[in-house]
């Protein structure tokens, strides 16, 4: 099992609660910076059997669709686990 933090944090307040949660499971969690234009999130593999925070801050009382659709990429064969 392994643990990932999925984060989008324009000015780092979600990141500080996304590693205080992912520090608590495991002393090193994968992070996965959504803000990263040039990743690939596809490529990222994350299994049933992981743990994961998914980190986002609200605007209007939604999460950015943009940020969303990149959290459903970084996983195997694109679905999400909600
Ligand atoms: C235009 C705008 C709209 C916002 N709307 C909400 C909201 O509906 N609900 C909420 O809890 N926070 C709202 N916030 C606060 C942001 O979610 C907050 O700034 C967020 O913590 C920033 O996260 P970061 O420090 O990781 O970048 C809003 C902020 C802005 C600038």
């Amino acid at each position: 099992m392994n643990v990932a933090e999925i984060v989008l944090s324009p000015t780092g307040g979600t990141e500080k609660v996304a590693d205080i949660i992912g520090k608590h499971w495991d002393k090193n969690p994968t992070k996965i910076d959504l803000s990263d234009a040039k990743a690939d999130f596809g490529k990222c593999e994350i299994s049933e059997q992981d743990m994961v925070v998914i980190a986002i801050p609200s605007f209007g009382g939604r999460a950015p669709a943009l940020a969303i659709k990149k959290a459903c990429a970084a996983r195997k064969e694109n679905e999400l686990f909600l």
